[in-house]
C-alpha cells in the first residue's frame, strides 16, 4: 500500500494559480505527497518561489509554465499540453487556483476592462485550459479536475460584481463537466469552496480581518486529487470554518 504522505507518488498535477498563496499550498502539498506538479501562473517569480521550495524539501522536480490566462492563445495552450504529453506521458490532475479579483462596488460602474479580466481569468481561462487538457486528462488513469470556487458564486451578493459572477459561471462549468465525464469514469470532477482564508485576494476586501492561514487547507488537495479519493465525482467540498469535517454536497 502506497504510505499516506506519499498518496501522489507517481502523479502528474498541473495548478493553475500555483504563484498565489492557496495555489501555492495546493501545489507543495501535492508534491510532499510524491507528485510531479505543474506550476502555472501568471508571475514566473512566485511560481520560482514555489519550485525552489518543493526542491528543498526533496520533492519530484516541478515543471514552470509562465501563462497569463486573460491572455493566452490557443497556441500557447496547445504548446503546455503539448509539452505535458512529451515529458510525462499523462496528467493525473488539474486545480485551477488561479482568480482575479480587482472591482467591489456596484454593477452600473464596472468598466468593460474589469468585466473581462474577471470573466477571462475566472471562467474563461479555466475553460480554455481544460479544454486543452481535457485528451491527456481522459487518457490517463483515475484522473480528477477541482475548480476552486467561492460561496459569492452562490450568496450571489451585490457589490461582489464580475468576480462572482465568474465564479457563478465556472460552478456551472464545473457541474456540466462533472456530468459529461464523471458517469463515463474517465475523469472526477469536483468544487472546492476553501471559506474564509488569509491571502492576498481577501485581503483586498477585508484587508483587518485576521481569516484562516491557507496551509490548513493542504489535505484536501492532496485527498482529491488521489487515485483512491474520497471524494466521488461531482462534489463540492466546503471546509466549514474552525471545524475538522467537510460539508459535502453532491452536484
Ligand atoms: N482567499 C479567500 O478567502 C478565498 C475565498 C474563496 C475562494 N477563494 C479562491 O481561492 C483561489 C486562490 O486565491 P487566493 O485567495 O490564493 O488569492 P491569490 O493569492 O491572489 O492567488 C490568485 C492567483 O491567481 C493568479 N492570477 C491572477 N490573474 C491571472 C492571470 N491573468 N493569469 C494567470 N494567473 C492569474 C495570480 O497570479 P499573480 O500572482 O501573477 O497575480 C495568483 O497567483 C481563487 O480561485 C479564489 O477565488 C479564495
Amino acid at each position: 500500500m502506497t504510505p499516506a504522505n506519499l498518496a501522489l507518488d507517481g502523479r502528474i498535477v498541473l495548478v493553475a494559480g500555483a504563484g498565489g498563496d492557496l495555489g501555492a499550498v495546493a501545489a507543495e502539498a501535492c508534491a510532499s505527497a510524491g507528485a510531479t506538479v505543474i506550476l502555472l501562473g501568471r508571475t514566473l517569480a512566485k511560481l520560482e518561489a514555489s519550485y525552489d521550495r518543493i526542491v528543498q524539501r526533496g520533492g519530484p522536480v516541478p515543471l514552470l509554465a509562465p501563462m497569463d490566462l486573460a491572455a493566452a492563445t490557443p497556441e500557447q495552450f496547445g504548446a503546455i499540453t503539448a509539452s505535458i504529453e512529451s515529458q510525462f506521458g499523462a496528467l493525473h490532475g488539474l486545480i485551477h487556483c488561479a482568480a482575479h479579483m480587482d472591482y467591489l462596488g456596484p454593477l452600473r460602474d464596472v468598466t468593460d476592462n474589469q468585466w473581462s479580466q474577471a470573466l477571462d481569468v475566472n471562467l474563461s481561462g479555466a475553460f480554455r485550459l481544460t479544454r486543452s487538457l481535457l485528451p491527456l486528462l481522459t487518457a490517463s488513469e483515475a484522473a480528477a479536475a477541482v475548480f476552486v470556487t467561492d460561496t459569492e458564486a452562490e450568496r450571489r451578493r451585490g457589490y461582489w460584481g464580475p468576480y462572482a459572477v465568474a465564479k457563478a459561471g465556472l460552478e456551472a462549468f464545473a457541474r456540466i463537466l462533472a456530468d459529461e465525464y464523471g458517469s463515463a469514469g474517465s475523469l472526477r470532477v469536483n468544487l472546492f469552496a476553501p471559506g474564509p482564508i488569509g491571502t492576498r485576494l481577501r485581503r483586498k476586501a477585508f484587508p483587518a480581518e485576521a481569516a484562516a492561514n491557507p496551509a490548513a487547507l493542504a489535505p484536501y488537495f492532496i485527498d482529491l486529487m488521489r487515485s483512491d479519493s474520497p471524494y466521488a465525482n461531482g462534489v463540492r467540498v466546503a471546509p466549514a470554518s474552525g471545524q475538522p469535517s467537510v460539508i459535502e454536497e453532491n452536484f
